[in-house]
């Protein structure tokens, strides 16, 4: 995948992406120095330990070991793939990404989309013939063109709808297992996975279908049935009625407009956001049977600035609830207006409308909570102050919470009234969620990472000559020094552990000007090498400022000085065995000799 996009453009925006920004807008870190400090994401820690540096742009966990660039971090704290994470930064900088095609991949994906497509015809066509799924339909209150709006069809009740319409050969059937149309079993029979189900195409935000949604027509197990993950189907990211909401003309919502006045709201089930849109309220969505997601998160924040989650209040609506809080907190403050509404027990917004109308349900919409009354809710909920072990119950539920509260006003006002609500001064309680990091010359060291420990790349770095692993420690911390360099053409000679990644780093400072240490690091990021750089990046270099272009152009002649004697030693102890080549390869060390001492 990273072939895809050109890695010039990824330099680009490395360089260009404030590291702090992009992190501490999603968990809130505090100054130490010339760096920033927080509780690691990514383990369980009491004590900070994950350290991120500006003028590096890397993030690094000396507990765990996780470590990387802005892209990194997003693909690991979002669960977002390395396109996805670099679509991301791209927008933040109004940048358009230049790709060149995949051409395998983004092939065997458009077999999917179009199977997935006429898939979809299918079920349509089927519903048209089908009375009684057309009934059932009206039975719930579905009519015609909201039916249409979102291209509501049926499965009917046989093992062979799409085998048999779709299907055909050894290939087509293979693709229809993949777009998890057809299933095979052990016994090696092929059959539909929907069968006697209203279907419910999903569509991603280009509006190409990528999965579908399936509700049993009569009483039956599962209820709901959706596509299995596949190559173009993600249900973590999936967000049901997204499309439609946005492109299918409606009275109230403005494709393609960040419509500031309809908050996007965020439900549960299919059919809810059906029920909604021929309502009139909308722009709705759904996730897929799945709990909220920083990427479902991450889709909305981008087209809208007021969403609302509307679940069902009973415990499994409100453990939903608690997931969608704890997925939008790094997007808590004044950028997004957040509200939960649990509605009451038993009910969702399908049977609200259907019983109680539209304006009792506007007004529902109209009392949400905001996030921060919601956060401080469901704690008070949770937690009994007036027990022993409220209080050490309050810190252990609360510390998640808060440490994914970007730093700012927001957090200070919600700490300051929780703060009121238990009885504690603002200090102590910071004091209860927030430990001080441990000063410990940590930095020294190069810490052993876990990721790294099944690297093929580890074994080699304790071989490694201090002097070649110093300039890649300088290369790395100083590209620019790097770019100043006069070519050394013996280096290219030298052959030490070590020494092929140093050329390789140098050969990419010199030809990418202004290529920054994370730039660096995003290079190497399929590399096996990439680990150990990825350690090394979080040394401090002793050599700082104007004197290193110097001291690495003196590390790099001493590389070449240095080899150079050992061979020299190693031909001449060889004697009269040497081969040609070694012979040559002699006489052009002797040459050199004299002009260096
Ligand atoms: P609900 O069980 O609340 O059903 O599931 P519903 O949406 O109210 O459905 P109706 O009104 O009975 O038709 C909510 C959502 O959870 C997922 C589906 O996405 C569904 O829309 N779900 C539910 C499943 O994935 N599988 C199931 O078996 C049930
Ligand atoms: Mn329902």
């Amino acid at each position: 995948m990273n072939g895809l996009i050109p890695q010039a453009f990824i330099d680009e925006l490395i360089a260009r992406t404030d590291v702090i920004e992009i992190i501490g807008s999603r968990i809130s870190l505090k100054k130490a120095g010339r760096e920033y400090k927080a509780v690691c994401p990514f383990h369980d820690e009491k004590t900070p330990s994950f350290t991120v540096s500006p003028h590096k742009g890397f993030y690094h966990c000396f507990g765990c070991g996780a470590h990387g660039t802005a892209i990194a971090f997003l693909m690991n704290y979002e669960n977002l793939g390395f396109v996805d994470a670099v679509e991301a930064l791209a927008e933040i900088h109004g940048l358009e990404i230049p790709t060149t095609k995949n051409e395998r991949n983004s092939s065997q994906s458009a077999v999917l989309y179009d199977l997935l497509s006429e898939a979809d015809q299918l079920y349509r066509a089927a519903l048209r013939k089908n009375s009684v799924a057309v009934d059932y339909l009206k039975n719930r209150g579905i009519d015609g063109e909201t039916a249409g709006r979102f291209g509501i069809g049926y499965a009917p009740d046989a093992w062979d709808t799409a085998l048999k319409g779709l299907g055909g050969n050894d290939r087509r059937n293979k693709d229809l297992i993949e777009a998890g149309l057809v299933i095979r079993n052990e016994q090696g029979r092929q059959y539909d996975r929907f069968r006697d189900r209203i279907m419910f195409p999903i569509r991603d935000p280009r509006g190409r279908i990528i999965g579908f949604g399936g509700r049993l027509l009569n009483n039956g197990e599962p209820k709901y049935l959706n596509s299995p993950e596949t190559p173009v189907f993600h249900k973590g990211r999936a967000l049901y009625g997204l499309y439609e909401a946005r492109h299918i003309g409606q009275k109230n919502s403005q494709p393609d407009a960040k419509n500031a006045s309809a908050p996007v709201l965020v439900v549960e089930g299919y059919l809810d956001v059906a029920s909604l849109t021929q309502h009139g309220i909308s722009p709705a969505v759904a996730t897929l049977g799945t709990a909220t997601t920083p990427a479902h998160i991450r889709q909305l924040t981008r087209l809208t600035d007021s969403i609302i989650f509307c679940f069902d209040g009973d415990r499994a609506g409100k453990a939903a609830a608690w997931k969608a809080m704890e997925a939008v907190l790094p997007h808590a403050g004044d950028k997004v207006d957040l509200k939960f509404l649990l509605l009451p027990e038993g009910e969702d917004p399908d049977s609200l409308l259907r019983s109680r109308g539209t304006n009792y349900f506007l007004d529902l919409i109209d009392q949400a909570t905001p996030l921060s009354d919601f956060l401080l809710g469901e704690l008070s909920n949770r937690i009994d102050l007036s027990s022993t072990d409220g209080r050490s119950r309050l810190a252990t539920l609360t510390k998640p919470l808060f440490n994914r509260l970007p730093t700012g006003v927001y957090r200070e006002l919600l700490l300051t009234q929780l703060a009121e609500q238990v009885g504690l001064s603002k200090e102590r309680l910071e004091g209860l969620l927030i430990e001080e990091p441990q000063t410990a010359s940590r930095l020294e060291r190069i810490p052993q990472t876990h990721a790294s420990q099944n690297s093929p790349a580890v074994s080699d770095v304790e071989q490694r000559s201090p002097l070649i692993r110093k300039a890649i420690e300088l290369i790395l911390h100083h590209p620019e020094a790097g770019m100043a360099l006069d070519n050394i053409p013996a280096l290219t000679k030298v052959n030490q552990p070590g020494s092929a990644l140093l050329r390789q780093l140098l050969d990419v400072v010199t030809k990418n000007t202004g290529i920054t240490t994370a730039g660096l690091l995003e290079r190497f990021r399929n590399d096996p090498e990439g680990q150990y750089l990825g350690r090394l990046v979080t040394v401090q270099p002793l050599d700082d400022g104007e004197a290193v272009p110097q001291v690495l152009k003196d590390s790099l002649e001493r590389i070449v000085e240095n080899y150079q004697k050992e061979r020299l030693g190693a031909l001449l102890a060889k004697g009269s065995l040497l081969e040609h080549q070694e012979r040559m390869e002699l006489e052009e060390l002797l040459r050199k000799k004299p002009n260096k001492h």
